[in-house]
């Protein structure tokens, strides 16, 4: 799979680890920065992989920062993202089965690296349900090519 990741300072040590993790896995990995632990801004590295997602340059997207929160804040102003600030198995699973995210987002200074790895597999492998969940994540989209 073609994954965009990014991450600010914070999430930086978990992006290099992740990276290195997926790419033994196979998976083709567009790393959008940051570069270094220097201090930035979480909103630059969310954009760029939201808008990678959305404009179909990477088929998924992976985000860290310290919380996860101001990331996905600024992933979901990007049209045709569903990112989801994932704390556990079940809502790893259940933000694919029900939501059909598109970005996973993930708080380096709250989950260990492990779990990051754990919980990004799972992310990665758990298909959407459909169903009744299209309907849904389908009204998501209507409302937001309304405004
Ligand atoms: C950076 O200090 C921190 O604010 C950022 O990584 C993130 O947690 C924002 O939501």
């Amino acid at each position: 799979m073609k994954i965009a990741i990014g991450s600010d300072h914070a999430g930086f040590r978990a992006k290099e680890a992740l990276k290195a993790s997926l790419t033994t896995a196979g998976h083709q990995v567009e790393d959008l920065g940051t570069r270094s632990e220097d201090s930035c801004d979480y909103t630059d590295f969310s954009f760029a992989v939201a808008e990678s997602v959305s404009k179909k340059t990477a088929e998924r997207g992976v985000i860290l920062c310290g919380t996860g929160i101001g990331s996905a804040i600024a992933a979901n102003k990007v049209h045709g993202i569903r990112a989801a600030l994932v704390h556990d198995g079940f809502t790893a699973e259940m933000s694919r089965r029900h939501n059909d995210a598109n970005v996973l987002v993930l708080g380096a200074r709250v989950l260990a690296e492990e779990r990051i790895m754990d919980l990004t597999k799972t992310w990665l492998e758990t298909p959407f349900d459909g169903g009744r969940h299209e309907r849904r994540v389908g009204k998501i989209g209507e409302y937001e090519n309304r405004c």
